[in-house]
């Protein structure tokens, strides 16, 4: 294991005023979010979507990284660069989903396991030859009354740490997801009791797997009431409850936190990130990795027309731009 690479790297995903772009959906959830738009998903039309965002002007000023999709990792832009060798080009570091999805965890009715660690050092090396130097593994925890439980905590805490170590061995610095989801009626309280136990397993799993901690990004959820919440919790509440929750799990070695948005709308997840940084300086670097919450906006102005792709790079780009801004706590809603 090269560390001080894996330390640059990790360190250049979090720099200062920029994120990272989760551009990582897969064939199935592409769909929806196209479906959302009235346009079909063919390969093509990903492929045209992606490169809207890729090639939006300046997109560098703001974006740090790249996770793709393994069929975006072997597309190219229609001038024939490859997208991952477009991206370094820009200065962009590109990244790459290696997780296989969260399947229904045997024994456990209604909680799930992350699989794809079989094969997984081989893909590994494959994907670094195309250019990664990046990945992400999400494990998916849902909350409701008799969930989540310490096995599938602890089961897929494991999964994590087994898939960090592989892609440190490779040269590839891990992003490390535990979403906690946001989909139930839970309150704040809840959703923090539940990632204060997610965490606290994350981290042990990651030390007794020797994980290198400076070449490790995090991407947790924030603390924030279910969707379905009767009183959903302010967003100075969400900001002091993350920040809470963080600081007692996350050594101060991890160079940088990358929140996923998970279902807010795009205003919340910038409005969020920047009180969290408000609420500064962070023993670590607190950005964003969002995918709807980045997307969103751009995927309505483009609605999949030609004419309309100037329009949804220019939509990106200014929630890129309030993103970049949030990231120091500079964002002026
Ligand atoms: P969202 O920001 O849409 O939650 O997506 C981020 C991501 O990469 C989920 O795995």
């Amino acid at each position: 294991m090269n560390r001080s690479e894996l330390e640059t790297i990790a360190r250049a995903m979090v720099a200062k005023g920029k994120g990272i772009l989760a551009a990582d959906e897969s064939s199935g959830t592409i769909k929806k979010r196209f479906d959302n738009i009235k346009v079909e998903s063919t390969q093509e039309t990903r492929r045209s979507y992606r490169e809207l965002l890729f090639t939006a002007p300046a997109a560098a000023d703001y974006i740090s990284g790249v996770i793709l999709y393994d069929e975006t990792i072997r597309q190219k832009t229609k001038d024939g660069t490859p997208f991952p060798q477009y991206l370094q080009g820009l200065g962009i570091l590109p990244g790459i989903k290696v997780d296989m999805g969260a399947k229904a965890l045997a024994g456990f009715p209604k909680e799930t396991i992350t699989e794809g660690l079989d094969g997984l050092r081989e893909r590994l090396a494959e994907y670094h030859g195309l250019g990664a130097r990046f990945a992400k593994w999400r494990a998916v925890i849902d909350i409701a009354e008799d969930i989540p439980t310490a096995f599938a905590i602890e089961a897929n805490a494991h999964a994590l740490a087994r898939y960090a170590a592989l892609c440190q061995e490779a040269g590839i610095v891990p992003i490390v997801e535990p979403e906690v989801l946001m989909d139930g009626g839970h309150t704040l309280e809840r959703c923090e009791e539940v990632t204060n136990q997610v965490l606290a397993a994350v981290f042990a799993q990651l030390h007794s797997h020797r994980i290198h901690l400076e070449g490790t990004i995090l991407k947790p959820n924030m603390v924030i009431s279910g969707k379905k919440c009767p009183m959903r919790a302010a967003a100075q509440q969400v900001a002091e409850a993350t920040i809470r929750c963080l600081r007692r799990h996350v050594p101060s070695a991890v160079p940088g936190i990358a929140f996923l948005s998970g279902g807010q709308s795009s205003p919340e997840a910038t409005e969020h990130l920047n009180r969290m940084n408000v609420l500064g300086p962070h023993p670590w670097e607190l950005t964003f990795s969002y995918g709807r919450a980045l997307q969103e906006e751009a995927l309505q102005a483009w609605g999949g027309k030609p004419e309309n792709v100037e329009a949804g790079q220019k939509a990106f780009l200014r929630r890129a731009k309030f993103n970049g801004l949030a990231r120091s706590g500079a964002y002026d809603a």
